[in-house]
């Protein structure tokens, strides 16, 4: 690690560079990355070395959604192999020599990583076996995510990232899972140019060809969060706007449900949302858009799944044309008041960079229906993250950890304790 940090009071001169481990355990997705980041808070790089993830969704389907105590199982199961091949990717995995054998680790550690995991069902036992073959990694920090999300979930992560440090020593941070969403941008960032009409082109860029203007603002878009959030600098959020019942994504998976579809819904419904498009069939369902002409910056959905419940009753038994024409209005209708608010936020902010964030920018009519806001908004630039990094994932968690010890460089020398913070948020702007 080579580090700069000599000024204190400006943290936009600091520059370091270091290998972070980050792990991401705040849902269903177990992952583990190896990410060299260097360079300033105005233009980090990132270079990832290795990366892996396990996604859970299979095992979740029957369920209908994320069952907790299935998701804290199968982490525990998996965090130690994605770690090893993690490693191996990055070419930092190092068996012990004969001559220094796991005997160097003195029992006490060993008994207290196991205090560490004693709630982490089967995870000391793999931890143990396989990580006292294997060398110190020439790494600099460990981030983790210690919330929002599962909490049972979430202390998985944390309690391995602990062990970590009590095995190696390497200092361990939190981070907030929504920065990460936030600086999943930094990574590798798809500028979003529409040329009309319809045919959508965008860019993939690396960040060094763009750039992102402060103030900005950020629209976070998931299964567990719908927020707008103001952006004043790196480290400085706050909501300015939020669902007050269900996330976007949680509605498109609720009423991918109702019409019998399998989670996760967003992609279902989106496909038959995009059939009803191509084939042109006639409009025979209208939705609501709540809470569009509040006056506020909130949202809300559930009454839209609702709108589709009672649809459903009162309909009978749906037609496949019938779906198609749900999955469609009920898309449009969430565009709509994305769009509305989103403008609103623009207005209210001043923002000339939009970040659009989380797995439910993965939806095509949303990217393309944002794409063609730079054509109103002629300064404005809109940044989403790769497809890879805007589901759940470890390395945006590294790109948030870096701007972390970016702007707190103490983090390095100076151990917190770090929880599980299951509703941890940014604050709200008062
Ligand atoms: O960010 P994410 O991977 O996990 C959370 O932190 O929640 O987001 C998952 C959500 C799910 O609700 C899923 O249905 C939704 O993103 N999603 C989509 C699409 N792909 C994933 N929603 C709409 N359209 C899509 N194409
Ligand atoms: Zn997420």
């Amino acid at each position: 690690m080579t580090t700069n940090f000599h000024s204190r009071k400006n943290p936009s001169s600091r520059t370091t560079n270091m290998k972070i481990l980050s792990i991401e355990t705040s849902c269903d997705e177990t992952a583990v990355s190896i990410v060299e980041a260097s360079g300033g808070l105005e233009k980090p790089v990132f270079t990832i070395l290795g990366s892996s993830l396990f996604s859970q969704i299979e095992l979740h389907k029957e369920y209908g959604g994320v069952f907790p105590t299935l998701a804290k199982r199968e982490h525990a199961k998996n965090l130690t192999p994605l770690l090893v091949k993690t490693l191996q990717e990055a070419k930092l995995l190092e068996y012990n020599t004969e001559s220094k054998l796991p005997s160097d680790i003195a029992t006490d550690t060993w008994t207290e990583i196991e205090n560490i995991l004693e709630k982490e069902h089967g995870l000391f036992e793999i931890f143990k076996t396989t990580l006292e073959n294997i060398s110190r990694p020439q790494v600099d920090v460990i981030a983790v995510t210690s919330g929002p999300g599962l909490e049972p979930a979430l202390w998985v992560g944390i309690s391995f990232a602990r062990a970590l440090l009590k095995l190696w020593d390497i200092p361990v941070i939190g981070v907030n899972h929504m920065e990460g969403h936030i600086t999943s941008v930094l990574l590798k960032t798809e500028e979003l140019k529409i040329s009309i009409p319809p045919l959508l082109t965008s860019h993939v860029l690396p960040l060094a060809s763009t750039s992102i203007q402060f103030p900005a603002l950020a629209l976070l878009i998931s299964g567990g969060h719908t927020e707008l959030v103001e952006i004043k600098t790196w480290g400085q959020y706050s909501i300015i706007g939020q669902t007050r019942d269900d996330a976007v994504g949680e509605a498109f998976d609720k009423v991918a449900r109702l019409l019998g579809l399998p989670y996760p819904g967003g992609p279902e419904i989106s496909r038959l949302a995009q059939t009803a498009r191509q084939n042109q069939i006639p409009h025979t369902v209208t939705l609501p858009r709540p809470m569009i002409h509040s006056g506020d910056l909130d949202f809300s959905f559930s009454g839209l799944k609702t709108a589709v419940l009672y649809y459903i009753r009162d309909h009978g038994e749906l037609s496949e044309n019938d779906k198609l024409n749900i999955a469609r209005e009920f898309e449009d209708a969430v565009v709509d008041v994305l769009l509305t608010k989103t403008k609103e936020a623009l207005e209210q902010t001043g923002a000339q960079t939009l970040i659009i964030a989380g797995g439910v920018i993965a939806n095509k009519k949303i990217k393309h229906e944002f794409g063609l806001l730079t054509h109103t908004y002629t300064d404005l630039t809109v940044l989403v993250p790769e497809t890879t990094f805007s589901t759940d994932n470890s390395t945006m968690i590294a790109s948030a950890g870096y701007i972390q010890v970016l702007l707190y460089p103490d983090l390095l020398t100076s151990q917190r304790q770090i929880i599980a913070e299951g509703n941890l948020a940014f604050p709200k702007s008062s």
